[in-house]
């Protein structure tokens, strides 16, 4: 039984065939070529947390594989309290072909994997991103027709979407940079899961972000404030005050940089209107691409 859960379980070969998987589904949707590998096929996607892209790119997926999916509102479901992680994957593996779930606690995943003789797809928790850093990977490899050798600064929080971007960069070849204040880098756990599955020598972390930025391809950012830290909100928008993505950092880095914003943006925080919109940003591009990552996903855990 394989599962989605996070991008540190493929290898650099499995990662990079589905980013071929994705590139080919992408021209195959703008050729209008009908692919049904998912026809008969339910999909059943459960939100504990809010979702403009993983939904509708997931919805619109499954739809265009010939699939069909079913949308679990996280309230009604209520997993782990209405009724255990066990009883409801064992329940659910009935009726459907595989779970996309957006949780709170990555743990749930976990307990859901343990039971669930269906394959469960991570739609974000606040461990990792893993549909997010593939289509991220996508995106660098359209913009400079192959990933290996770049180099990806990310200048943020060393949150979820951080750690499974710095995952499938260490994978596929590419260098990573975090730039964050102290205190907001990659935790411990991460560190040494990173090296031992990953690679011995582990992304640098600065707390210059116009140092991270000198030698950047893509400059990457995200928000401050995660989902389910609403509470923190404040004291991030003082420690993270000089990690702005605006022009003068953009300025610092390579004429021809990109940035990248796995979105929703927080414009005027971690990233600037002007920056959003100008010419560097490849963020809808990327957003795009989160429908063509996630249908190869989908095929490879069910065709
Ligand atoms: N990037 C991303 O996962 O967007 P949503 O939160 O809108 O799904
Ligand atoms: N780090 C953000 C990503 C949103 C797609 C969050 O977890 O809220």
């Amino acid at each position: 039984m394989k599962h989605f859960l996070n991008l540190i379980d493929l290898t650099g070969d499995e990662l990079g065939a589905l980013l071929a998987e994705a590139a080919r589904l992408k021209d195959a949707q703008a050729r209008r070529i009908p692919t049904h590998s998912l026809a008969g096929r339910v999909v059943g996607l459960v939100f504990e947390k809010p979702s403009l892209r993983t939904r509708v790119s997931f919805e619109s997926g499954v739809a265009q594989l010939g699939g069909t999916s079913l949308y679990l509102p996280g309230n009604e479901v209520g997993l782990g309290w209405r009724e255990s992680l066990a009883d409801f994957a064992r329940t659910t593996s009935n009726y459907i072909d595989a779970l996309v779930l957006r949780v709170y606690q990555h743990g749930t995943l976990d307990g859901l994997a343990k039971w669930s003789s269906i394959p469960i797809i991570n739609g974000l928790s606040d461990w990792s991103h893993p549909c997010q850093g593939l289509a991220d990977l996508l995106t660098v490899r359209e913009l400079f027709g192959a990933e290996k050798g770049r180099t990806v600064a990310f200048v943020g929080d060393g949150n979820n979407v951080a750690r499974s971007l710095a995952v499938g960069c260490g994978k596929l070849g590419v260098k990573f940079v975090l730039a964050c204040p102290p205190g907001y880098g990659f935790d411990d756990t991460f560190k040494a899961q990173y090296r031992e599955r990953v690679s011995p020598e582990f992304p640098r972390e600065v707390a210059d972000p116009f140092a991270a930025v000198r030698d950047a391809d893509v400059i990457y950012t995200d928000v401050w404030t995660s989902m389910g830290q609403e509470a923190e909100r404040e004291e991030r928008l003082r420690r993270f005050e000089g990690f702005q993505v605006n022009a003068k950092l953009l300025a610092a880095a390579p004429a021809h940089a990109k940035v990248l914003h796995c979105l929703p943006a927080h414009r005027g925080e971690e990233i600037t209107d002007d920056v959003m919109d100008g010419p560097a940003c490849a963020a809808f591009q990327q957003a795009g691409n989160r429908l063509h990552a996630q249908k190869a996903v989908l095929e490879w855990l069910l065709k």
